[in-house]
């Protein structure tokens, strides 16, 4: 069982940072990552939307023969989490729980702001799962739609970001929060001008490396984790793969197979 892959998924591109967390925290497990690059953005969709996306590509990998499905998109996890773990055969972590606890852990005045896609801020998911952890803390939501084009485009060091983070930024400042949790996977990108506006006295919870932890103790609890071998990295796409993988090599700074394209059964 060991020796079986596990199976990451995002929308598209934003989800490689969290596969780069897991091939530093588990250098010799076999992965397999999808990126939705037919249908992403999921952000701005319908719960409904998103669950039968979310589906179908988990079905996917689970037909790779996956010891573990990992949801790197923060939508997805927010929205589909659930259905997923009824519905499939193979344990699913997602972003929101590691994310939240590490929020819960760090904030000192009991106030976390999250910023993420629509989809994910009318979810409550994170709101939820801090609240359920610790129910006094106030969570402050913001939805930052336009983060993820900025991020996409390179945009991230342009004027532009600079006036449309300030203009989604000034409330979360104004809400006192000392820990802000980049819920959404494009964000970390956007982090330097994010820790510029906010200042250096909050904390900025990125949910990459806590998820990689999270599933590192997962994989040694159940008894999963492979503990010899040199790993390995197989990667899908459901559109323009080339384009892909050139995104791929840019975030994963290694070398990388070519990425295959897959269309979902949707
Ligand atoms: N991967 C998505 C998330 O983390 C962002 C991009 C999208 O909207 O699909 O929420």
């Amino acid at each position: 069982m060991s020796k079986k892959p596990i199976g990451v998924f995002d929308s598209g591109i934003g989800g490689l940072t969290i596969l780069k967390s897991l091939r530093r925290a588990l250098p010799h497990e076999r992965l397999i990552y999808f990126g939705d690059t037919a249908n992403v953005p999921y952000g701005g969709k319908s719960k409904q939307a998103v669950t039968h996306l979310s589906m179908a590509v988990a079905r996917f990998l689970e037909s790779r023969d996956v010891k573990l499905i990992v949801v790197a998109c923060n939508t997805a996890s927010a929205q589909a989490l659930g259905s997923l773990r009824k519905q499939l055969n193979v344990p699913v972590m997602g972003v929101i729980e590691p994310g939240a606890q590490c929020a819960v852990q760090s904030t000192r005045n009991h106030k976390i702001a999250v910023l993420g896609t629509q989809g994910t801020v009318e979810s409550k998911a994170y709101l939820k799962a801090i609240q359920k952890r610790a129910p006094q803390t106030d969570v402050f939501q913001k939805a930052c739609p336009l983060f993820v084009p900025l991020a996409e485009e390179g945009f991230a060091n342009k004027p532009a970001a600079e006036l449309i983070a300030r203009e989604y930024l000034s409330p979360v400042q104004k809400s006192g929060a000392d820990t802000v949790i980049l819920g959404c996977t494009h964000y970390p990108i956007l982090k330097d001008l994010i820790v510029r506006i906010m200042g250096p006295q909050v904390h900025l919870v990125d949910s990459a490396d806590t998820l990689a932890q999270a599933v590192k103790l997962f994989l040694q609890e159940h008894h999963l984790a492979a503990t010899t071998g040199k790993g390995g990295l197989k990667l899908y796409s459901s559109d323009a793969p080339k384009k892909f993988t050139a995104s791929a090599q840019k975030v994963l700074g290694e070398q990388i197979p070519q990425t295959v394209l897959k269309k979902l059964n949707a």
